[in-house]
């Protein structure tokens, strides 16, 4: 496996995919009490790195919060098209995504991949479109328990993020989001060694595409049944540098828990 410079520090990003839940008063309201309890707590963003992906509808009214507040959150969307403009009824721009000041757009989420068939192809583009618009992409792959059991771990991450990266020459910045199918929504995460096994194979991959720099800088994070109880044990991995949190994100207390396992485990 590539060796990675370890002197690079990367700051953790812990994100919120809501899914399709929270309208734009409720996403109002859990922004502030989001704020609000962290800078209670004394929480430093800069320390550890805090966003979350309301649906669409929600942007513009988090953009207004977060930039008439003030607040260190950022922000995304769940999806954006590979497309700039023009007859794509139902799909959304990056360009429309970084007029609302997103910082950040998942790509290629399995329930994506999954449910609405979204090829390798269609991420890779859709990759592009984000950094041709400066959004930060969170590109996720994963596993089914079929491609467990058949590819092993890493074979189907591994070659989700060729895939994804085909177009990318550049020093990008990216985010990776290890996400095994398994794991999400079923309450079995993956165990912090499997996690760290395969994530180091996408930073091998990353070494390989990008060079050993962007690899070193570059955030994996890791996906699936993330919650308050186990998060520590995600992020004491070397090459686990966040989490994609999607049923613990919506309950504004043990999001903030999340966020804050630095100090609810003493870390
Ligand atoms: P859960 O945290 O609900 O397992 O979902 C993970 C996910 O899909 C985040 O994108």
């Amino acid at each position: 496996m590539a060796a990675v410079s370890s002197s690079v520090r990367r700051t953790p990003l812990i994100a919120g995919n809501w899914k399709m839940n929270l309208d734009h008063l409720q996403a109002i309201a859990f922004v502030q009490k989001l704020a609000w309890s962290l800078k209670d707590a004394g929480h430093d963003f800069s320390a550890v790195e805090v966003s979350v992906f309301p649906p669409y509808t929600d942007l513009r009214s988090v953009q207004t919060l977060v930039s008439a507040d003030k607040l260190p959150i950022a922000y995304g969307a769940q999806d954006v098209s590979e497309h700039a403009s023009g007859a794509f009824t139902g799909e959304i721009s990056a360009l429309f995504l970084a007029a609302l000041e997103c910082r950040y757009v998942i790509i290629g989420h399995s329930e994506r991949r999954i449910l609405h068939h979204e090829t390798d192809e269609q991420v890779s583009l859709k990759v592009v479109a984000a950094l041709e618009n400066n959004l930060t992409p969170i590109i996720c792959v994963g596993e089914t328990a079929d491609d467990l059991e058949t590819h092993g771990a890493s074979a189907v991450p591994v070659a989700q993020l060729r895939a994804a990266l085909a177009e990318v020459r550049s020093a990008a910045d990216i985010v990776v989001a290890y996400e095994p199918v398994w794991a999400i929504g079923s309450g079995q995460a993956a165990t912090p060694e499997q996690a760290e096994q395969v994530a180091a194979a996408l930073r091998a991959v990353l070494v390989e595409l990008l060079g050993e720099d962007v690899a070193a800088k570059t955030r994996i994070l890791y996906g699936g049944s993330v919650k308050s109880g186990n998060i520590a044990s995600f992020m004491r991995e070397p090459n686990v540098d966040g989490a994609l949190v999607g049923g613990a994100s919506i309950d504004v207390t043990e999001f903030a828990s999340i966020v804050r396992y630095q100090k609810h485990v003493g870390l």
